[in-house]
């Protein structure tokens, strides 16, 4: 692998003008970690230290050869809100450590903008995530590869042997385990990562209970494995960062932001060859493709852009999963401790306070999320045959902006029937309903939704702006049926469940008065989420003539030596939240850049 190129060349133009790059370049340099200079010669390059970035720097540089430069916008930080577990909603308060970004307004919930987060720090957003470790069904996996047809190396089977070098399996201890009825199965987890994943070391036990609930609904399936947290936050920079920094051929230069990767024709470069890794995560990658002069060459010229890959795919295919209020109260719900007790039992509080202190167990070693159903669409709705026939009939087209790229219409063709016949299926969930183990639960996920988004440069400021974020909210209008139903199903749990009844559970939200479809419509518009932060789909993993960005390999259509690896290449998002989901893909990609398609075979980015 030849040695290349200085970045002093603009290979990646921290800036939009080279000169500014030049400069830029050098005072970044100086923070680069143990002192060291950018130098001016790297076998690849990754944009973005975030969680698949720092993934793949860590794996390229494992054998002490290729050299790596990571070029990230935030700071390394040991802050508390980071590394705190209580709650895990810590980093995600800190708003240091997030991109201050607001949506367009959103013209089906009454044009409320809706904040866009994500992680503006070294492990990028899994630095800040609430720590739900989700894999999501085969079937979900599966329905990848199934864009390319035959022959795929993606699919649920291609993908497991990474998602076990992904996470470092911690088994929950024997009084946890007992508690609160875990199972799992150690053949789907692995043991050599340096990002952990396990149960926390107590539980409440209203969470069980809650759990437990779902055996009074009919076909609600209980399965042996899923996955969640060891005390302290595992994630990227401790998983990967932390490890590759003591290489010679590891480097991570901090507050630099890449606006633009310079290409030579069509080949990311500055004067020579140097392989590009674009890992700035689902908002940011497909901004800096547009930037670069790659994506839809409308958009592009009216930023006075030049075109030099039309891919009207970049920044389309935008998915991310809505968060809905289903808000219960139970007025009798006798198990004790209850995370109120936190606020309410001040000598409870204490205690969680001092076992945390000592020995990093008890309730503060629990983040958000620590339990949740996730069920299949049949079993939550009566409907779902129907509803799988009105997406499959339906002209999904007229739920894309206008003028949408044919390409891109045609993929999405291709996704809404994969959802069609998941809608009808058991082998997926659409269903995520957040377990608290207290008297109130509220959160309600929709793990497939339909509506698609789009992420576009400011044409008005392209380059010191941040991205046009449209969640595109309810767009494609069975969206609003099919989230009135999982409401209907989360309902019958709490009032008409014979397993709940004596709970005695009071709908806070929607309320009673909302039935029909009409009237969940006008509360959705009022009170959806369109983000529970999963931006994915903006740089597809599709066939080209289906919109798609990346090949099969994660590399850019029409781009020479330029991949994406981050959650911008999902073509569909798993149902289940993303980060595992982001580790396997980027476990994956480095072994596709290490070695090619076929193993062994030492090839070029
Ligand atoms: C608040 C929040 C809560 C979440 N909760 C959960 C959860 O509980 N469980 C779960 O599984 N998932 C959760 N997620 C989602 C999950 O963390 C993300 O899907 C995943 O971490 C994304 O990985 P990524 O590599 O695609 O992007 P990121 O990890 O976001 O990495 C992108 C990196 O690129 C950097 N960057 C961006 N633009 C540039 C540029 N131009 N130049 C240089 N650097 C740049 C960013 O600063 C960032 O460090 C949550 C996310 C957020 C934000
Ligand atoms: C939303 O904004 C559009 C465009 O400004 C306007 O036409 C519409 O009436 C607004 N809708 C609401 C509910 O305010
Ligand atoms: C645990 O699960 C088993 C079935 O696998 C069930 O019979 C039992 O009641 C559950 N225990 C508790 C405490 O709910
Ligand atoms: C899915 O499971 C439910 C509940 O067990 C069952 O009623 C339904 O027939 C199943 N549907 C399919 C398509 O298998
Ligand atoms: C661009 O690529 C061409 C052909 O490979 C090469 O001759 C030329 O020197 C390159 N230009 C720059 C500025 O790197
Ligand atoms: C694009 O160029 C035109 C013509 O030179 C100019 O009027 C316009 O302001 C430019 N737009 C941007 C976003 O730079
Ligand atoms: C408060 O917490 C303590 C310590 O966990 C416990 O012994 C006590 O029973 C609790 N009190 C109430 C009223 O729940
Ligand atoms: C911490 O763990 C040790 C060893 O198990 C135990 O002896 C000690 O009591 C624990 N501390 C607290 C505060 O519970
Ligand atoms: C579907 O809608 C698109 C966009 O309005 C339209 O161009 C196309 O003709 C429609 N297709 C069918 C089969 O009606």
């Amino acid at each position: 692998m030849a040695r290349l190129i200085s970045l002093l060349v603009a290979v990646l133009a921290l800036t939009p003008c080279i000169c500014l790059a030049h400069s830029r370049a050098l005072q970044a340099s100086r923070v680069l970690l143990d002192g060291r200079e950018v130098e001016k010669e790297y076998d690849y390059i990754v944009v973005g230290g975030g969680t698949a970035g720092l993934t793949v720097a860590d794996r390229l540089t494992e054998n002490g050869k290729a050299t790596v430069l990571v070029v990230e916008y935030g700071q390394l930080s040991n802050s508390p809100s980071i590394t705190t577990v209580q709650g895990g909603f810590s980093g995600m308060s800190d708003t240091q450590f997030l991109y201050d970004i607001q949506s367009v307004p959103q013209s089906n919930l009454l044009n409320r903008t809706i904040a866009v987060l994500a992680g503006k720090v070294v492990g990028g957003s899994s630095a800040v995530n609430a720590m739900m470790t989700v894999r999501a069904a085969a079937a979900d996996y599966d329905g990848w590869g199934s864009f390319f047809g035959e022959g795929s190396h993606w699919s649920w089977n291609q993908l497991l042997p990474y998602f076990k070098r992904a996470l470092n399996f911690a088994p929950p201890d024997e009084a946890v385990t007992k508690l609160a009825n875990i199972t799992y199965d150690t053949n789907f987890w692995g043991d050599t990562s340096s990002v952990y994943a396990g149960w926390p070391s107590f539980q409440y036990p209203g969470t069980t209970a809650q759990m437990e609930a779902f055996r009074g609904m009919p076909g609600a399936p209980f399965v042996k494995d899923s996955g969640s947290g060891e005390p302290g936050r595992s994630y990227a920079r401790t998983g990967h960062h932390d490890r590759a920094i003591s290489r010679w051929n590891y480097h991570l230069v901090t507050g630099s932001k890449v606006t633009r990767i310079a290409l030579n024709g069509t080949t990311a470069t500055g004067v020579a060859f140097v392989p590009v890794i674009l890992a700035a995560g689902g908002i940011h990658s497909p901004q800096v493709l547009q930037l670069s002069g790659i994506g839809p060459r409308k958009l592009l010229s009216s930023a006075n852009i030049t075109t030099i890959v039309d891919l009207p795919g970049v920044g389309q295919n935008f998915q991310d999963h809505p968060m809905i209020q289903a808000s219960y109260t139970y007025r009798r719900f006798n198990f004790r401790p209850s995370p109120n007790d936190l606020f309410l039992n001040a000598s409870f509080a204490a205690w969680s306070e001092e076992v945390w202190a000592s020995n990093r167990t008890g309730p503060n070693s629990i983040a958000t999320g620590n339990a949740a159903a996730w069920l299949p669409f049949p079993v939550v709705s009566p409907r779902a045959a129907d509803l799988s026939s009105a997406l499959a009939s339906q002209n999904n087209t007229l739920y894309l902006p206008p003028g949408t790229d044919q390409t891109v219409a045609a993929g999405y063709r291709a996704q809404m029937l994969l959802h069609a016949a998941a809608l009808n299926s058991n082998h997926t969930a659409f269903y995520n309903l957040v377990l608290t183990g207290g008297p109130t639960n509220g959160i309600l996920v929709d793990l497939h939704p339909l509506s698609r988004r789009t992420v576009a440069i400011d044409t008005a400021d392209p380059y010191n702006r941040e991205p046009r974020v449209d969640y595109r909210a309810l767009s494609n209008p069975l969206d609003a049926a099919i989230m009135a139903d999982l409401v209907r199903f989360t309902r019958r749990y709490h009032l008409e469940n014979p397993l709940t009844t004596s709970w005695a559970a009071m709908e806070m939200a929607p309320g009673l008065e909302t039935q029909t479809d009409e009237q969940f419509a006008a509360y959705l518009a009022e009170t959806l989420s369109p983000s529970e932060f999963h931006p994915a789909g903006t740089c597809a993993m599709m066939p080209r003539e289906l919109g798609g960005v990346v090949d099969q390999q994660l590399r850019v259509y029409g781009v020479e030596r330029l991949r994406v690896v981050d959650a911008s290449v999902f073509p569909t998002l798993p149902g289940g939240n993303t980060c595992q989901p982001v580790y396997a893909v980027a476990e994956k990609a480095a072994d596709l850049i290490r070695y090619g398609a076929s193993k062994g075979v030492e090839q070029p980015c």
